[in-house]
């Protein structure tokens, strides 16, 4: 429930006018939420001028008051930190901390979802990560026997066959090489019913991941491996409902990159 107290508000209006499902009303020269079509996104909280407005569906401990030092970042900064961030594909033996983890899944807590719903979730693999790998290089060389039996895609073979040399080889010293997981000994397994809001969270820890010092690279392979296995997914005790949209590999850095890359111009239509 969203509630007023009403000794604080002094019936502004701006709740009003910001609330998006029209759910709050003035009774009495006070607001009146009316938690009916209410979806809990916290704009009539984070508006109010007197901080007149909870709720007991959240922690409210964890609202903050803007402050313009700690809250901005200015725009070239920004830009630069995008354009200078690169997927990681070589890891220091180093562990990563659980408090960073958590930093890292704070920031996809706090994306946007479509209505509010917040219903992306997080699979952290740290020490179960080597029965996985086993797992998801199994469930790709299945992939790729299949491609390579079906496809004429070129492209698609070239993956069917990386991925059957990387089960070879996994199979016969999974200490040589690892082009799945590259030796990280975390990934962060994000599943939603909303392919939009998990993808949107996922480049959210990406960046934090940056922010935190730490590499990242997404794993298509590891997604399109979970998809097409019944034991990745008992493996993760997935609902029935969920998902698994991205998958993030993390861990330390073992490289320096001096300088960002060229990209292709953007495709854009200004109508
Ligand atoms: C959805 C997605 C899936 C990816 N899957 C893999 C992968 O399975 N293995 C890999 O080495 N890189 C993977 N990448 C990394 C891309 O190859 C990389 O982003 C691209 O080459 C550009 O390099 P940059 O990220 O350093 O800018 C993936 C990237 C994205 C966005």
């Amino acid at each position: 429930m969203f509630n007023v107290d009403n000794h604080k508000c002094i019936g502004c209006g701006l709740c009003i006018e910001d609330c998006f499902v029209k759910d709050i009303s003035i009774i009495d020269n006070k607001a009146f939420i009316k938690n009916k079509d209410c979806i809990k996104c916290g704009h009539c909280i984070a508006i109010c001028p007197t901080n007149a407005i909870s709720t007991d569906d959240y922690n409210m401990n964890e609202v903050i008051n803007y402050d313009e030092d700690t809250f901005n970042i200015n725009s070239e900064n920004l830009l630069n930190f995008i354009r200078f961030r690169r997927t990681i594909r070589k890891f220091k033996d180093k562990e990563v901390e659980p408090e960073k983890l958590l930093k890292i899944i704070e920031a996809g807590r706090y994306t946007p979802t479509a209505s509010n719903l917040q219903n992306v979730s997080y699979i952290v693999v740290r020490e179960k990560i080597n029965e996985l790998r086993e797992l998801v290089l199994e469930s790709l060389n299945n992939l790729g026997e299949e491609i390579i039996k079906t496809s004429k895609n070129e492209l698609e073979i070239k993956y069917a066959k990386s991925w059957k040399l990387m089960y070879k080889i996994f199979k016969r010293n999974p200490q040589k090489q690892d082009n799945l997981f590259f030796f990280s000994k975390n990934i962060i397994i994000i599943t939603s019913p909303n392919d939009l809001n998990a993808g949107l969270a996922s480049t959210n820890l990406e960046l934090m991941c940056n922010a935190l010092g730490l590499g990242a690279l997404y794993s298509g392979f590891f997604i399109l491996a979970s998809h097409n296995s019944h034991k990745i997914k008992e493996f993760l005790n997935l609902k029935a409902d969920e998902k698994i949209i991205n998958c993030i590999v993390i861990g330390y850095p073992d490289v320096k990159y001096l300088r960002t890359v060229p990209r292709k111009e953007p495709s854009i239509k200004w109508l």
